[in-house]
Formats: C-alpha cells, structure tokens, sequence
C-alpha cells in the first residue's frame, strides 16, 4: 500500500510520522504520554497549561510539563488571552524543553472561556492575531495553534483564522472539526477541516473522531490534511496509534495485542503513574485510566466498579493483574 501522507518539517524537526497526540487535560500527563510514544506517534503536546498559572511556580504546573529527555519532538501547549502573560508562558515553555509552543484556542470548557480563552477568542480575530504576535514575538521555535472551526455553525470562520494564523507565522495549524457550541456533540466536520486545508500552505492536522485506521483513510481523504491528531480514541487503547500510523504509512495493519501485551502496558501505565505523581495521585489517575483499557472485555463492568474501591496502588495492581490475565478468553474474543 502507498505512504498516505509524506510528513513535513516543522522548525528543525522533519515529522516524519504525521501522527499527533492530542492534548487532553487531566490525561496526557508523561505516563501517558511515554506509552503513547511506545505506539509510534510523530507528535507530542502536554496538557493545557493555563498562562497565568506559570509565574506562580507551583509543583503541579512544572509536573504538567515535565518531558523526558527522549521525548522529542514534543509541545507543550498554552492557553489565555492576554497577550503579556501569553507570552511570559511561551518563554516558561521554551525553558521548560518545548520544541513548539501550541496555543490552545479549541478549550470549550465555559470556565476557560469565561475569560475570553480557548474557544472564545475565535470570536474576537483582533485578538487572536495580537495573542499570536506576542507568542511568535516571544519565542525562537515554530508556534503551532489548535482551533475549533468557530464559536457555532453561524459563525463558523475556520478558513479566515487559518489565513489569519499563517500570516502571523504559525507553522502548523490543528484543527477539530466541531464548532465552540457543539462542545463534544454531533460529528466532527471533516470538510470544515478541509476548508482550512485549502485556505493556507502551512501544515493543516485534522481532529475529531478519528477511532481506527478507516476513518483516519477518511477524514485524509475528505479533508486533504497533512496530519492526524487523535484524542479520545487513544484512552485505554494506544494500539489505535499503531493501527493510524500503518495507515499514514502504507505499512500492513499491526496485530492486536495478546492479553499478555495488554497487561503489560497497564502495569506500566501505573508504574509510570506511581513514579511521576506518587501514590496517592497515582491511585486516583489509575481509577481513570485503567478502566478505560477494560472497554468492551468481559465482566468491564463490574472490573470498574470494583477498582474505583481500592485504596492502594498495591491493590490496584493485583486486581488489573487479576482482571486482565485472567480473562484471556474473552480477550480472545475481544481482540476477533
Ligand atoms: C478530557 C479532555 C481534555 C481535553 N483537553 C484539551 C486541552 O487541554 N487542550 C486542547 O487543545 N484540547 C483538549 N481537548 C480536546 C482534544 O484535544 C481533541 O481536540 C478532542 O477530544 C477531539 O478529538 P478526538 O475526537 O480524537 O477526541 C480535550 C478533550 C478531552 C476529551
């Protein structure tokens, strides 16, 4: 099969594999991250750092943006709208091993808006291009930006921020093919992505319900984009990476993973998780995450219900270890 998307450089790094984690709040801490690494993703970006957060110097704030040194190329990304704290927070990144800055203008969470960021700046294009003027202003390496495809289907202005963003000098352009207003509802708009594919000639990165490696052939297809960028898909199941990536590439579909491999990423998912915040934050990121990886297997349910009980990591580990080892039939069955 034929190499579906060529790459591009951005800055000094050639993306060779334009596979790109998405950022998620509350998720795509190191741990996280480190495991998706394993499954072949080009692409980085570190949850959302708030631009006034960073002068305050708190542990959490450096935890969030914590890379490991093999860990490039890597994003950290950005949010807020003044453009004096936006650009103290693009020199915070720098020094803290960002490769790229990402400005986050997609957040549709109302607190974050409230303050005229994330999302809501999409209203307002003066704004928007004097934030990207002090970010670009401010820092030697590429600046990338991730929209929504407007504030609501009215006022969709996805093409006119892209021109927008291009000539300020942002070097690749992350796009959700939902408006502000869908929040998560209805279907991603991989046209509307395809609209800001056609109105610059800067890397455009599609997003928004990619699942498997079909409909990552989809929305290329549909959309034109340079790149894939997958979120909520990845939760639980990092193979979804392996499956994109064979499909960027032109390379065979990979095999799912044994139960034994599955397991595997689960204990180190909470090795990672135990070592990166302690155990006590530990324990409670693991009562997100490894459910997750128990999607669609036998007894899930009740597996779920189960481990948000435990206490301790120790726990945690027995039961994922008992819970995913012992069900090698129905992951059989899963896996078909
Ligand atoms: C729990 C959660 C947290 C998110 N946090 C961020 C964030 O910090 N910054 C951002 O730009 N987008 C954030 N997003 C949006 C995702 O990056 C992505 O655009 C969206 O989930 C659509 O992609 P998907 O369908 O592949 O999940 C978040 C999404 C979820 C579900």
């Amino acid at each position: 099969m034929a190499r579906l998307l060529p790459g591009f450089r951005l800055g000094s790094f050639n993306i060779d594999v334009p596979l790109v984690l998405a950022p998620m709040a509350g998720i795509t801490d190191l741990p996280f991250r480190r495991i998706c690494r394993r499954f072949g993703v080009g692409l980085t970006v570190t949850e959302m750092v708030a631009s006034r957060a960073v002068d305050m110097k708190r542990q959490r704030t450096e935890r969030m943006v914590q890379v490991d040194p093999d860990e490039h190329p890597v994003a950290i990304q950005i949010a807020g709208s003044d453009p004096h704290y936006m650009r103290e927070a693009a020199r915070w990144a720098v020094d803290h091993g960002a490769d790229f800055v990402d400005i986050n203008m997609g957040c549709p969470v109302k607190k974050v808006c409230k303050q005229l960021a994330g999302s809501a700046m999409l209203r307002d294009e003066r704004l928007v291009r004097s934030v990207l003027d002090a970010v670009i202003e401010a820092v030697d390496v590429p600046v990338t930006l991730k929209i929504r495809t407007g504030w609501d289907e009215k006022s969709k202005n996805v093409a006119r921020i892209a021109r927008l963003a291009e000539q300020a000098g942002v070097a690749m352009l992350t796009v959700h093919g939902r408006t502000r207003a869908q929040m998560f509802h209805g279907q991603a708009n991989w046209e509307d992505i395809g609209k800001a594919k056609e109105a610059v000639s800067i890397p455009v990165i599609g997003n928004g319900d990619i699942v498997d490696g079909e409909s990552a052939r989809r929305m290329i297809e549909i959309s034109g984009c340079d790149g894939i960028m997958i979120g909520r898909a990845v939760q639980g199941n990092p193979w979804v990476l392996a499956e994109v990536r064979a499909v960027i590439l032109g390379d065979p579909p990979p095999t799912p993973p044994t139960p034994e491999q599955r397991w595997h990423i689960v204990r180190e998912h909470l090795e990672h998780l135990k070592e990166h915040h302690g155990e006590r934050t530990a324990v409670q990121l693991a009562r997100k995450h490894v459910p997750w990886y128990s999607k669609g297997m036998h007894g899930a349910a009740e597996f779920r219900r189960a481990f948000q009980q435990l206490q301790t990591w120790q726990e945690q580990l027995l039961a994922a270890r008992n819970y995913f080892l012992n069900h090698h039939e129905q992951l059989h069955a899963y896996a078909a």
